[in-house]
C-alpha cells in the first residue's frame, strides 16, 4: 500500500538564520525539517525545543537535529546557512576564504544523499557560494538557487511602505545584482498599489531608501554587534522554500548563474526568477535604463572579482 510521505527539507548551520529558518517551515506544516550543524548537541538541542513547540504552534512535522549527515538522506530541498557571520567593521566578502571551505564540504556530503534535491544557498559571500555549491554539488544550475534578493527587496519594500505610510502589502519592489555593496535597487520597477514608486515619493527620499537598503545589512550589524540580521533572512529564505515546495512560482529576485542574459557569462547574480519544483524554472529578463545597465555591470563584475578570488 503506497503512503503519502511529507517533504523533506535540511537545513545546514543551526545558528541564527538556520534555526529561524527551521522554524519557519516546521510551523508551516509543509515539510519535516532535518537541522545540522558541526557543533555537537546544538542542532539536538534547538530540534527538541522545535518540537516540544509544535503541540502549542499546532503542526505535526517532525523535526530531527543532528550532526550525521546521513540523517538527510532523500531530501527534496537543502538549505544551507553554514559558516561564520559579519561581525560590525567586516564586509561580507570578508567571509570568503573561511565559509567556501564550509559550504564545500557540507554541500558535498549533503548532496550525494540527496542528488535529487534543491539547493538553496543563504552563506556570505552568497553570490561567490553560489559557484562552490555548484561545483561541489555537481547539480544543474536550476537546483542551485541563490537567497539575498528576497532579503534585499524585503527591505526596500520595508523602507519604502514606512516613508509612504501605506501597508507594506500594498509595496512591490525588486533589487538586483550581487548581495554587497553594489547590489542595484530598481525605483522604477517599484510600485505602490500598482502606482510606480517614483511617481509616489519625491526623488530625494527615493534615493535615501535606495542608499538605506543598500546598507540594510550593516545597519543591523551595527546595532547587534555581536553577528548579522536572521529573521527578515530566515522569512526570504522561507518565502523560496515555500515556493518550491508548493511549486508556487513566485516571481522573486534570486541569484542564479547567468548564462548570457542581462549580458553575463558564467556568473551567480541576482536577477528576477520564477521559482517553482523544478527550482529555478525561468529567468526573466526586463529591460533596464542605461544608467541601472551600468549599475548591475558594476555589481556582476564585483561578484565576479570574488569569484575569481576562489
Ligand atoms: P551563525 O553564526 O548564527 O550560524 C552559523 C552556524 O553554522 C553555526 O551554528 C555554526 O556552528 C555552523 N557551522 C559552521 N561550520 C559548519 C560546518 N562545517 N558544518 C555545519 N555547520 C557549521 O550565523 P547566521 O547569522 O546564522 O548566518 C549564517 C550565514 O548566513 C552567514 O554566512 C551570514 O553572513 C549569511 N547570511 C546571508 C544572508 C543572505 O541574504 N544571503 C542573510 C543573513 C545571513
Ligand atoms: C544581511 O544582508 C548579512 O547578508 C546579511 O543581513
Amino acid at each position: 500500500m503506497s503512503r503519502i510521505q511529507r517533504r523533506k527539507v535540511t537545513v545546514i548551520g543551526a545558528g541564527n538564520v538556520g534555526a529561524t529558518t527551521a522554524q519557519r517551515i516546521a510551523e508551516s506544516g509543509l515539510a519535516d525539517v532535518v537541522l545540522v550543524d558541526i557543533v555537537e548537541g546544538l542542532p539536538q538541542g534547538k530540534g527538541l525545543d522545535l518540537a516540544e513547540a509544535a503541540p502549542v504552534v499546532g503542526h505535526d512535522a517532525r523535526i530531527l537535529g543532528t550532526n550525521n549527515y546521513d540523517d538527510t538522506t532523500d531530501s527534496d530541498v537543502i538549505v544551507v546557512t553554514s559558516g561564520i557571520a559579519r561581525k560590525p567593521g567586516m564586509s561580507r566578502d570578508d567571509l570568503i576564504n573561511t565559509n567556501a571551505g564550509i559550504v564545500r564540504s557540507v554541500v558535498s556530503e549533503a548532496a550525494k544523499r540527496s542528488p535529487h534535491a534543491i539547493l538553496v544557498i543563504v552563506t556570505n559571500p552568497l553570490d561567490a557560494m553560489c559557484h562552490v555549491a555548484l561545483k561541489a554539488s555537481g547539480f544543474p544550475k536550476e537546483r542551485v538557487i541563490g537567497m539575498a534578493g528576497t532579503l534585499d527587496s524585503a527591505r526596500f519594500r520595508h523602507f519604502i511602505a514606512l516613508e509612504a505610510g501605506v501597508s507594506v502589502e500594498d509595496v512591490r519592489a525588486f533589487v538586483l545584482g550581487g548581495h554587497g555593496d553594489t547590489m542595484v535597487p530598481l525605483p522604477r520597477y517599484s510600485s505602490i498599489g500598482g502606482i510606480p514608486l517614483p511617481e509616489f515619493l519625491p526623488a530625494d527620499r527615493v534615493d535615501a531608501i535606495v542608499k538605506r537598503t543598500r546598507d540594510g545589512g550593516a545597519e543591523i550589524v551595527g546595532l547587534l554587534k555581536t553577528g548579522s540580521a536572521f529573521y527578515a533572512p530566515a522569512a526570504a529564505t522561507f518565502e523560496v522554500v515555500e515556493s518550491i515546495l508548493l511549486d508556487r512560482r513566485r516571481l522573486i529576485p534570486c541569484a542564479a548563474l547567468l548564462e548570457g542574459e542581462y549580458g553575463v557569462q558564467g556568473l551567480y547574480v541576482g536577477v528576477p526568477t520564477v521559482i517553482g519544483g523544478g527550482g529555478i524554472e525561468r529567468i526573466v529578463e526586463i529591460k533596464l535604463t542605461a544608467e541601472e545597465s551600468t549599475a548591475f555591470a558594476k555589481s556582476a563584475a564585483a561578484v565576479k572579482e570574488l569569484v575569481e578570488l576562489l
